[in-house]
């Protein structure tokens, strides 16, 4: 298993920081790709929650080496934030003995953060993730390579304090940047992360030339890729498999495995259209919402909830070809009566078995239903319990209740993409595995 590749298949908070916190203890390397801390991934163990927007989830795994790779923006004082986190809790400071920066990550600077603030269409997560890819691509921005040979060039300073002002003046902020500000921010973070920042690709191409596996962490999910998402309601990054290595800095040929991970059902936080979404207040939507405990990792604010979509779900296996879908928060939906799977979209009057490019005819898209008979809620515990049953007797799925593996299996049906774990709950011991799948290990005892 050199490389595996764990995305989010649908609008981001699927559970990808627990499927990697599972992966990790086989692996020796996680590496985030893409995205920053716009990304909330948690992982619970026992009595801790952790949640990590730049770290990588394999933190929890002591041997596994941490990446924040070539196509991240990274902003270094909620890094500092999460490290300080991490050390209160375990009196590790892994950053230059087993996390590394790469040269080629973008700095997300105040100005960033700032210029972000203005968003009143996308509602995106504030953090200055867009502008910081602007500047990127406009060749503007500075990658954590480029600190010192900027602080360097006086003029360069000045060019781009201009820049950076007239840019917050045109959407109407009126903090400014302030010479002395840039400066002593970027000396900062020279100090404090010298020693961690690397070529970071060439040192993940070295660990798949000796065997060693590797973990891609996806952030966001395939519907807020900025290509092949719900276009404009997006991240400004490549989400996508194609991207995975890329963003690492190695080549596609080292993937063996794609993981999408997908809720049972579906949630979206922010703007844009969201076919299957049900009432928040009432009904099954509030029911998601409230059991499903959706509010957003890094923002809090709530998610919207509605029906698993497997029109979208179909489109997403398009771009990234998943060799397994790990569908997660089963438990959630134990209790509604019925469940309903989305399996087309009329648009029009005509019945589509893909979502339009344009927002305008997706928000007009009215989801086809099948039905599905409902099972009983359970506690925590008592998932965990089946977990540890059907791991203990070897059954796989055949521990879950009738009404729940029907569903389960129409979904693989549908999609034609095998499940090869099934999230019956947020601690790393509640899921249960595809017998002998990638999925399919004993969950390890982590105290902090
Ligand atoms: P990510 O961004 O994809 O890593 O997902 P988030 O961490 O933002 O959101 C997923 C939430 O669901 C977190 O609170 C997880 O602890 C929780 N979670 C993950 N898997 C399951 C599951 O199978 N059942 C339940 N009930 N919660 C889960
Ligand atoms: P994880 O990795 C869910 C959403 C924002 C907004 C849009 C653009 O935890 O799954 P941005 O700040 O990226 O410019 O916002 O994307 N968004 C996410 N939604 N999970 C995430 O990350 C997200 N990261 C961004 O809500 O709609
Ligand atoms: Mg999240």
């Amino acid at each position: 298993m050199p490389a595996s590749v764990v995305l989010g298949a649908q609008w981001g908070d699927e559970g990808k920081g627990k499927a990697i916190d599972q992966l990790a203890a086989d692996s020796t390397w996680a590496v985030r790709f893409q995205g920053g801390n716009n990304a909330g991934h948690t992982i619970v163990l026992g009595d801790t929650t952790l949640k990590l927007h730049q770290i990588p989830s394999g933190v929890t795994s002591p041997n596994c080496n941490l990446i924040l790779g070539d196509g991240m923006v990274i902003d270094p004082w909620v890094l500092e934030e999460e490290l300080d986190r991490w050390y209160a809790l375990t009196k590790e400071r892994p950053e230059g003995e087993r996390l590394f920066i790469s040269e080629r990550a973008s700095v997300i600077l105040p100005f960033h953060r700032l210029y972000d603030s203005a968003d009143k269409v996308v509602g995106t997560t504030g953090r200055g993730i867009g502008p910081a890819y602007r500047d990127r691509i406009e060749r503007v921005g500075i990658r954590f390579v480029d600190i010192p040979y900027f602080l360097d060039d006086e003029a360069k300073v000045k060019e781009t304090i201009s820049r950076m002002n007239k840019q917050l003046d045109s959407v109407g902020v009126s903090e400014r940047v302030e010479k002395e500000d840039l400066v002593s921010h970027l000396r900062w973070i020279l100090e404090r992360y010298g020693g961690a920042i690397r070529q970071t690709g060439r040192m993940i191409h070295r660990a798949l030339e000796e065997g060693e596996n590797v973990l891609l962490e996806g952030a966001q999910g395939a519907m807020l890729d900025i290509d092949q998402g719900t276009y404009p309601f997006v991240t400004s990054s490549v989400t996508s498999r194609a991207n995975a290595t890329h963003g690492a800095g190695i080549h596609p040929g080292h993937v063996e495995n794609c993981f999408g991970i997908s809720k049972a059902y579906t949630t979206r936080v922010g703007n844009g259209p969201f076919p299957t979404e049900l009432p928040y207040e009432e009904g099954p939507g509030n029911h998601m919402a409230m059991v499903g405990h959706e509010f957003g990792t890094t923002t809090g604010r709530p998610r919207r909830t509605g029906w698993m979509d497997m029109v979208s779900l179909s489109d997403s296996h398009r771009v990234n070809g998943y060799t397994g879908i790990v569908l997660t928060k089963l438990d959630v939906l134990g209790g509604l009566d019925e469940l309903m799977l989305c399996t087309g979209y009329e648009l029009d009057g005509q019945t589509v078995d893909y979502m339009p490019t344009s927002c305008e005819e997706l928000a007009r898209c009215k989801p086809v239903y099948e039905r599905h008979p409902g099972f009983p809620a359970l506690s925590e515990e008592e998932w965990i319990a089946m977990a540890e049953l059907s791991r203990s007797e070897g059954q796989g799925y055949e521990v879950l209740p009738e009404e729940a593996l029907s569903y389960v299996r129409r979904i693989e049906q549908l999609s034609g993409i095998p499940i090869v774990s099934i999230g019956v709950g947020p601690d790393r011991r509640a899921s249960i595995a595809s017998r002998g799948g990638p999925f399919d290990t004993e969950p390890e005892v982590t105290t902090f």
